[in-house]
This record gives structure tokens, C-alpha cells and sequence, in this order.
């Protein structure tokens, strides 16, 4: 029987590969550059499986150029880049990499925390430049972190294993997300629930991780920074968008805020110029990067297109209402 053709954006890791090559015939981009909206178009025009990354647009345009496409396997959890209901309707099931990543990235948001709050990107310039003339009472001051007031926007997966860290900081957890949780829950990780304003007016570092929806483009914007208090931190390992970039830079130019750590970009790999500052910690959104985590992400989208292809039901399917019609 002919094997299923498959399109992946990058080599991925040999254990993906292994994985995919094991049932399917698998086009691999590896190129050192990402693959052009052009070259994807074309590659994938007779495919019916697609591995791609988080800066892969599937899109009604890549759809209608792949009409055998059965499956879209994101190497990420967040799938914004994703038109979800587009895939739906030509019966294209699409997956994502839920809970591999989620301590890994809540690693990664308390190094940016303790980065900006200790201005380590600043030490680490001074002590590489050779002007680094000695110890001194006053220099490179930063704010402490432990008994601090940790604000989580978001309080999902991500968000609930950065305040199991908080706990080891002795600091309050408050968080703020569309549904109040259990009172067991908020229990267990010794978070208590806000309203986004009140977060906002008490926490020492504010931290973001809800996905990309509609309403929470821009929810970071200039009248939340209005309402954080001017001494707080903002770090963001969760989608570039959340932020509005232009009023985040006014916020930090006039003092509403005292710095910002950031792992996304509103449009990667552009950074706003007006972000490169000392109180900024700038990270290329590698958050989840950890070779065993990229690793464990690889596989798992390769296991969700080889189930589907086996006729089994992809573990991380986003539209399992495709499943029913085909
Ligand atoms: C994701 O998975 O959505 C992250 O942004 C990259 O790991």
C-alpha cells in the first residue's frame, strides 16, 4: 500500500524522525532558513500530512493548495497560526503539543522574572566589557523577588506550575483568568483569584500565560500598564499579541512600570526598537527549548500524524468533529 506523503517545515529531532519515517514518506525542509510561504505552498500541494511550526501560517490559501491534506500537526501547543475552523471545514484535523512543555516553559518565565528583577542582562554586559572596575555598595541594584507578590494572567497548565516555583520564593500567588478555579485548587498551589484590575494594582511581577484569542489580543495595553504598579515587573513567555508593543514601550519610557521581560513579539522576528533598553530582558521565544522538550513536542506531533494515518484518533486532535465526517 502506498505510504502517506508528508510535508514537515524543519528536520525535526531523530526520534520524530523515526517515528514518521516508520509509516509515512516524509518530505523534510532543511534548509538553515525557514521555508517561504512559497516554497510551503508548493511543497505541500501533494501532500496529505503537514509538521509545521508555530511560524507556518495554515491558512484557507495553504488549504486550497493542498487538497489532499488530512492532517495538520503543530510543533507547538499554542496554534494561533492555525485557522482552526478553515481546516474543520475541508476536514483537515489539526493537532497540537499540549502539557510536554509546561514545566520547561514555567522554567524559563521565572528565569526572565529573575533576570529582569536582578538585571542580569546588565551585569553580565558590565562583566564582560573589561569596565568592570570592582565590588560596590550601590551597583546594579536590582529588586528582590522572594516575598514578593507573583501575578499570574492566566492560570492554566503554564500559569499553576510557575506559582508551584513561587512557593520555594515565599511569595504571594494571585492570578487572574477567565474562570475563578476551585477553591481546592487555588489551595493548592496557595494562589488566590483577582479581577484583572486588582492583580494588576498589587502584584510585584506580572506574568502572562493565556493563549492568543480574540479578546486577549492586546489585553496588555496603555490602561492595564495604567493600573500596574510603577515599581512591577511584566513577563511574557505566552503570545507576542497579548502585549500591544508601542504602549508597553510608552509605559516603560514614562515610568508606569519598571521593566519588562520578554520571550514573545508582536510580529517575530521583528523587536520594537523602542524595547531595547537596560530594563528589558529580550529573549528569542525560546521558552520551551530544551532539547528533551523539543524533542518530546517533535514526537508528539509525529505520533498525532501517524495515528490518524493508522486510523486511529490523533491523542492531541484540536476538531475531533472532522473524525466523525471522514
Ligand atoms: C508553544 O508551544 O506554543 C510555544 O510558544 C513554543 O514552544
Amino acid at each position: 500500500m502506498a505510504r502517506p506523503k508528508v510535508l514537515a517545515t524543519r528536520p525535526l529531532f531523530p526520534a520524530a524522525q523515526k517515528i514518521l519515517d516508520g509509516s509515512c514518506d516524509v518530505d523534510y525542509w532543511t534548509r538553515p532558513e525557514s521555508i517561504s510561504k512559497e516554497e510551503l505552498l508548493r511543497r505541500v500541494a501533494d501532500k496529505e500530512g503537514l509538521v509545521c511550526l508555530l511560524n507556518d501560517k495554515v491558512n484557507e490559501e495553504l488549504l486550497a493548495a493542498a487538497p489532499k491534506l488530512r492532517i495538520v500537526a503543530n510543533v507547538a501547543v499554542g496554534y494561533d497560526n492555525i485557522a482552526v475552523a478553515d481546516c474543520t471545514k475541508r476536514g483537515v484535523a489539526a493537532t497540537n503539543t499540549p502539557g510536554v512543555l509546561d514545566e520547561t516553559t514555567a522554567d524559563f518565565a521565572w528565569t526572565l522574572l529573575m533576570a529582569v528583577a536582578r538585571r542580569l542582562g546588565e551585569g553580565e554586559a558590565l562583566a564582560r566589557s573589561g569596565k568592570w572596575t570592582g565590588w560596590d555598595l550601590d551597583q546594579l541594584v536590582g529588586a528582590d523577588v522572594w516575598g514578593k507578590t507573583l501575578g499570574l494572567v492566566g492560570f492554566g497548565r503554564i500559569g499553576r506550575a510557575v506559582a508551584r516555583r513561587a512557593y520555594g520564593f515565599q511569595m504571594k500567588v494571585v492570578y487572574h483568568d477567565a474562570a475563578r478555579v476551585p477553591l481546592d485548587v487555588e489551595r493548592g498551589f496557595h494562589a488566590e483569584y483577582r479581577e484583572l484590575s486588582a492583580l494588576l494594582a498589587e502584584a510585584d511581577f506580572v506574568s502572562l500565560h493565556v493563549p492568543l484569542l480574540p479578546e486577549t489580543r492586546g489585553l496588555f495595553n496603555a490602561k492595564t500598564f495604567s493600573q500596574m504598579k510603577p515599581t512591577s515587573f511584566l513577563i511574557n513567555t505566552a503570545r507576542g499579541p497579548v502585549v500591544d508593543e508601542a504602549a508597553l514601550v510608552q509605559a516603560l519610557e514614562n515610568k508606569k512600570i519598571a521593566g519588562a521581560a520578554l520571550d514573545v513579539y508582536e510580529k517575530e522576528p521583528l523587536i520594537n526598537p523602542g524595547l531595547k533598553r537596560p530594563n528589558v530582558v529580550l529573549a528569542p521565544h525560546i521558552a520551551s527549548a530544551s532539547l528533551e522538550t523539543r524533542t518530546k513536542m517533535a514526537c508528539m506531533a509525529a505520533e498525532n500524524v501517524v495515528a490518524l494515518f493508522k486510523g486511529r484518533r490523533p491523542p492531541n486532535i484540536l476538531n475531533p468533529e472532522v473524525l466523525k465526517t471522514s
